[in-house]
């Protein structure tokens, strides 16, 4: 069997892959350079929006700012980074959970990393045949107040089919069970999409975005951690179920992720929270965005 063969195989099998020394140190530092900059620039009071994919979950749905997030560097601060009036608790950088969702066209740093030549060979060794990425996101998980990741599947915010998205999740820090690594329930790709989060068609009090069903409950046996080295590439398939823990150790998981897309006799469903914009277009992976 060929590596492209192994390559697409181990995905289909398991749900992930991962793919080691995906970048050198001095790159992961340079991408980790550059999230910490943006910590820099943080939005005024305010301003701030939280990220949670847990109790304040309504509250975030409700969130404008969430949703026009598309296409531009939005700011996303962690549960207990902030009071309730939203002032800063923390230093400024350590308080975010996370950044995106166009950092892959915005940012040139990013861009670069995203449009690489090793994440299109990734993508012609899986078969993809007109790969788009769709969203790219800074993920912090901060020393102490990095929040949970509840189980999820990506296809739940990002539905395609038949196709599904994959992640492209690279750790700029070594990621440990201590400081919150992935944690992936291997196989669970195979029983379809278990439930989706999409815009309302209704101008109703339910906010505008909704869950088409109950959250789903998977027993902890299912997961399995997957601790891996920074530089380290983990590949996401969008069905797979995946979590992460809360960071309670003193170290950061910086992580930066982003999701490519099938275009090719595939459908990216339009009422995705996500949509393709002017200053957001699905760029082709095998080309370089030619964007101001
Ligand atoms: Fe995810």
């Amino acid at each position: 069997m060929c590596d492209n063969n192994i390559i697409r195989h181990k995905l289909d099998e398991d749900g992930y892959l991962v793919l080691e020394d995906f970048l050198r140190p001095a790159e992961c530092d340079e991408l980790k350079a550059a999230g910490e900059e943006l910590t820099q620039n943080l939005p005024d009071e305010g301003q701030k929006s939280l990220f949670s994919t847990k109790e304040t979950g309504k509250q975030q749905l409700r969130d404008k700012y969430f949703l026009e997030s598309n296409d531009n560097i939005s700011y996303f601060f962690e549960v207990d980074a902030l009071d309730s009036e939203g002032k800063l608790t923390v230093d400024p950088s350590i308080a975010l959970n996370k950044v995106g969702h166009a950092l892959h066209l915005q940012h040139q740093i990013f861009r670069c990393y995203t449009y690489s030549d090793r994440v299109k060979m990734v993508c012609r060794q899986l078969g993809l045949k007109e790969p788009a990425v769709v969203q790219s996101m800074y993920i912090y998980k901060n020393p102490r107040l990095g929040g949970e990741v509840i189980p999820h599947q990506d296809a739940t915010y990002l539905h395609t089919e038949p196709i599904p998205a994959i992640g492209f999740w690279i750790a700029l820090e070594d990621a440990t069970i201590q400081n919150g690594c992935l944690w992936m329930a291997r196989g669970s790709h195979k029983s379809g999409v278990h439930r989706r989060l999409t815009r309302n068609p209704n101008n109703d009090d339910k906010g505008a975005l909704i869950y088409d069903r109950p959250e789903p409950v998977y027993p902890e046996s299912s997961f399995t951690p997957v601790p891996v080295s920074k530089g380290t590439c983990i590949l996401i398939h969008g069905h797979v179920v995946h979590k992460s823990a809360h960071n309670k150790s003193d170290k950061s998981r910086h992580a930066y992720t982003f999701h490519v897309i099938e275009k090719q006799n595939n459908q990216y469903s339009p009422d995705n929270w996500l949509q393709e914009g002017p200053k957001a277009p699905f760029v082709n992976v095998y080309t370089t965005p030619q964007i101001e």
